[in-house]
């Protein structure tokens, strides 16, 4: 009988893509896919460490698992992804009804392990094994491909550098081919990604960040080209020249700012000033006019004073973001952060968090009112989850539009679409056509 598995994806894009990777391999193998764990072989928790609540919602999931693993005979349970990585053996100490742990550099040598050869698999092996042909991707319209793993800025509070390894970008013709191959099966948009994605060099060629999005945009068939996620102190004219000339290449741009405060950015070692930023900021915006930006920012860092947080108020505030993703500051196991004094309360950092929040929700609102009756290119993903006798899709600037439309409106086609109301976190709308 066909054996069957289930996965569980935590975390950022990174870790779905690892998913999806791991998928197509299984499904390689003659695995059958299934959404309900308890019908499964063979159970896969990839997982994310990147704050301490993302670990707990780990090891309470594996708690579940110790019954299942006694009532269904034969089945395997694997921890892959970043706590995998941070923790290794000390996750069978804790759960000793995991079968293997794998960490995001052996994605590529999931068949070494279910074969028994390896159980703990943490190392970064030297060639990672990247099969673009057997990525499972969940979107018929668009595929995500990995230019850069692992991470080399070791800001203060990250554990990724330590989770994912160091840098290691792909070749350029590689990328080149997997975006190629994924155009052909009819993804007409293409997202980029690694932690540092504009800090990405071919190691064959020395070819930088702007000539790979050059290159990529210049392939017929793509209609949108995304990229995420960019550091500020890596962005440069080349990045800049091939988004403003390439149409097809968002007008928009994370760029996580983490603090407005140069105090607390040299703290986290982010490798900016305030002011630096905002030159970048300008700089993008005086050759691409019509830019959005979305950022990531930490409240709570040890030692932000309220002067600091104000700081950061005003930045965001001044920047306009049109989506912001904003934490409390995660103690992470290891991380040079831990050594700084200045510890903040728990109760003022939430108290910070709410009223960033409440900021930006004004922005974004203001933001939302301003699109209504406008007419913004949308590229259709399909039916609309809301209701089904609407069609979804996405703006440039990645905004979900629910929308009607007279006839079919094709997946992967780019429509325009009137927008007539700004619901909470949508865009509602009209195509013209
Ligand atoms: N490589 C990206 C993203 C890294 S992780 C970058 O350059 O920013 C995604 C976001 O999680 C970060 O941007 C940061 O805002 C947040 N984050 C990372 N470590 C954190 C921690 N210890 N506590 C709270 N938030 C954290
Ligand atoms: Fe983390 Fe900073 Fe890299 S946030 S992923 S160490 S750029």
């Amino acid at each position: 009988m066909t054996k069957t598995f289930f996965i569980a994806t935590w975390g950022c894009q990174m870790n779905d893509l690892d998913s999806q990777r791991l998928s197509g391999s299984l499904k390689l193998r003659g695995y059958r896919r299934v959404d309900d764990e308890t019908k499964a072989d063979l159970i896969l928790l990839n997982t994310c460490s990147i704050r301490d609540k993302a670990e707990q919602k780990v090891f309470s999931h594996l708690g579940r698992l110790r019954e299942l693993k006694q009532q269904r005979d034969g089945l395997r349970i694997g921890v892959c992804g970043c706590v995998a990585q941070q923790e290794g053996e000390a996750i069978r100490r804790r759960a000793p009804w995991v079968d293997f742990v794998m960490g995001p550099g052996n994605v590529g040598y999931l068949d070494e392990v279910l074969d028994g050869a390896r159980s703990i698999a943490i190392d970064f092996p030297e060639d990672r094994r990247y099969d673009y042909l057997t990525v499972d991707r969940p979107s018929a319209t668009k595929a995500q491909v990995t230019i850069i793993e692992g991470c080399n800025k070791n800001c203060t509070f990250c554990i990724v550098p330590t989770t994912r390894g160091r840098e290691v970008s792909r070749p350029f013709d590689d990328v080149l081919h997997e975006a190629r191959a994924a155009v052909e099966s009819g993804r007409v948009e293409i997202e980029l990604l690694g932690q540092t994605v504009n800090a990405y060099r071919c190691p064959a060629s020395g070819g930088d960040f702007g000539a790979l999005l050059a290159a990529v945009a210049e392939i017929a068939g793509v209609a949108r080209l995304r990229f995420m996620t960019s550091h500020p102190a890596e962005v440069n004219d080349s990045m800049i020249a091939a988004m403003r000339d390439h149409a097809n290449i968002s007008r928009y741009l994370h760029l996580p700012v983490q603090s407005g405060s140069s105090k607390v950015l040299r703290r986290m070692k982010r490798l900016y000033t305030r002011e630096r930023y905002l030159e970048t900021i300008a700089r993008i915006r005086a050759a691409i006019p019509e830019i959005h930006f979305s950022t990531d920012v930490i409240v709570g860092f040890p030692g932000e004073t309220e002067e600091d947080f104000a700081e950061t108020l005003s930045l965001v505030e001044e920047v306009r973001y049109g989506s912001m993703f904003a934490f409390k500051y995660s103690p992470r196991p290891g991380t040079p952060a831990l050594k700084l004094g200045g510890a903040v309360d728990d109760d003022v950092a939430s108290e910070r968090l709410t009223r960033l929040f409440a900021l930006h929700e004004r922005i974004k609102q203001e933001q939302f009112e301003s699109y209504r009756g406008r007419v913004l290119d949308v590229l259709v993903e399909g039916a609309s989850k809301h209701d089904p006798a609407m069609f979804a899709g996405r703006t440039d600037d990645n905004h979900v539009v629910n929308f009607t439309a007279k006839g079919h409106a094709v997946p992967g086609s780019m429509l325009g679409v009137r927008i007539d109301a700004a619901q909470h976190h949508t865009l509602r709308g009209e195509a013209l056509v």
